[in-house]
């Protein structure tokens, strides 16, 4: 086997010789003595570690050239992982460093047990991250469009829209808000055969009702006051391509009744008209809702359901979907730092573990809020846990009596519920898994009015 290649750099040439006898049983060890030599020894050699002294020529005494050195080699290889060496009583140099983008710090006199449990500990992680974006590589092939994941769970998705685009079919997307479903039916659109004519999408649930007939159906000149001119409605915009009625749980009985003749025929009529218009598109549903039970609420019309879920792609929540946090994050990180022109190497672990163990409520949209406003707020080059704000969730309530901190919680928790809901309580009891009767009770308890939300 090839041993893993170490870069040590240091303009001492004794401890250089030193480092590399006390090493160079278990490590290919390649020696550099300043900036310009470390750069190219990295660059040619590759190696997954290295020891960086700070103090390098022509300013040994200082640590100009060693923070430069540090930038450089993580420009050309930000996998890098780099242990900073420094001298007694520049511990403040050393945290610096780890800001900068370091992964650990050794004082001199370098201790050889210390030194070899961190660098084994730095091949191990460097080889686990390789090994992860090797993976990410391979699978990011089989994704589709720009939709990350290599979860069993998003692997399943894919493979359905794939499926699902060689059809013409009628295709329902239902999952929580934020997971992506409005992407899927964009992806199921370009990868069919109505690929070159329109994607039309309408959220029913963003238009007042008044409206959304004639958003829907369009009309003719006349037809209602204020109907100065003749208007097309969306569904025959997008003919030869494909319609995405988005919210669809949303709409109104007496649209469901219209919406469904059209399913029946794909012939429509505009308000106000006569004549009969043949529509050739494809239809596809979303809903963040359980049409199920409004079905057995009268809310929502079965015949309506049984027409638009031929297909159901059912889009799992972000907390399911095993391994995708990270890379999401990673991914997304990467994106708004370029965007943003900010030096963001990456999270630290606690803001790893903090993205992990976080419900995402709100799915892939929070975490692109989360992750948009850290890089603007972030001032070191690892992002923490405050700047995604999801700071350790005792840490907010230190110093408070158990009484204030759980009432605060709770104030919290069902804020957020009732405005994830819009408002509505019994959605809202049920996502806190409590009746109605007690969430009204909490309510009045923690001083929360409906008209809040
Ligand atoms: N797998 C994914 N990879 C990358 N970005 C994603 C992924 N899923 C969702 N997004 C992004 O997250 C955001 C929300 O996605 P989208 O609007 O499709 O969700 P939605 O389920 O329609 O949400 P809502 O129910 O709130 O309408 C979008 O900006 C989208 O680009
Ligand atoms: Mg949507």
């Amino acid at each position: 086997m090839t041993k893993p290649k170490l870069l040590i750099v240091d303009d001492d040439e004794d401890l250089r010789t030193q480092m590399k006898w006390a090493l160079a049983q278990d490590y290919a060890v390649i020696l550099a003595e300043d900036r310009t030599s470390a750069i190219e020894a990295a660059r040619v050699e590759q190696p997954a570690v290295v020891t960086l002294d700070l103090g390098l020529p022509p300013h040994p005494q200082e640590v100009g050239e060693g923070f430069l050195a540090l930038a450089e080699l993580l420009e050309q290889d930000p996998l890098l992982k780099v242990i900073i060496v420094t001298g007694r009583g520049e511990k403040e140099h050393a945290l610096r460093a780890i800001g900068h983008g370091a992964y650990d710090f050794l004082s001199k006199p370098v201790q050889v047990d210390e030194l070899k449990v961190i660098l084994r500990r730095a091949f191990y992680l460097s080889q686990l991250e390789r090994e992860h974006r090797e993976l990410q590589r391979r699978l990011g092939s089989e994704s589709v469009d720009e939709m990350l994941g290599t979860s069993p769970q998003m692997r399943a998705v894919f493979a359905a829209i794939r499926k699902v685009a060689t059809t013409d079919v009628p295709a329902l997307i239902v999952g929580e808000s934020g997971t992506g479903k409005e992407l899927v039916a964009r992806a199921i659109h370009r990868q069919g055969a109505r690929k070159g004519g329109p994607f039309i999408a309408i959220n029913c649930g963003a238009i007042p009702e008044s409206l959304l007939e004639s958003e829907l159906f369009g009309h003719e000149k006349g037809a209602f006051t204020g109907a100065h001119i003749q208007r097309k409605g969306r569904i025959e915009a997008a003919q030869g391509g494909t319609l995405f009625l988005d919210e669809i749980g949303e709409l109104s009985l007496p649209l469901q009744v219209k919406l469904l003749r059209f399913l029946q025929e794909y012939r429509i009529e505009r308000v106000g008209g006569r004549q009969e218009i043949a529509v050739d598109t494809r239809v596809m549903a979303a809903t963040n809702t359980d049409l199920k039970q409004a079905m057995k609420e009268g809310r929502f019309r079965e015949d309506l359901y049984y027409r638009v879920s031929v297909v159901v792609i059912a889009v799992p929540p972000l907390r399911d979907r095993e391994g995708d946090i990270v890379l999401l994050a990673r991914t997304l990180l990467q994106r708004y730092a370029a965007e943003n022109k900010k030096k963001i190497l990456g999270f630290t672990a606690q803001a790893l573990r903090a993205l992990e163990t976080h419900r995402w409520p709100g799915n892939v949209r929070e975490m692109e809020n989360r992750i948009k406003r850290a890089v603007i707020m972030a001032e070191d080059s690892r992002l923490m846990p405050k700047d995604l704000e999801l700071a350790p969730l005792h840490a907010r309530y230190e110093g408070q009596s158990l009484k204030d901190a759980r009432e605060e919680l709770e104030r919290a928790l069902i804020q957020q519920a009732l405005a994830r809901h819009r408002g509505n309580i019994t959605k809202a009891a049920a996502d806190l898994g409590v009746s109605r009767p007690t969430l009204y009770e909490l309510m009045e308890k923690l001083g929360i009015g409906k008209e809040q939300m």
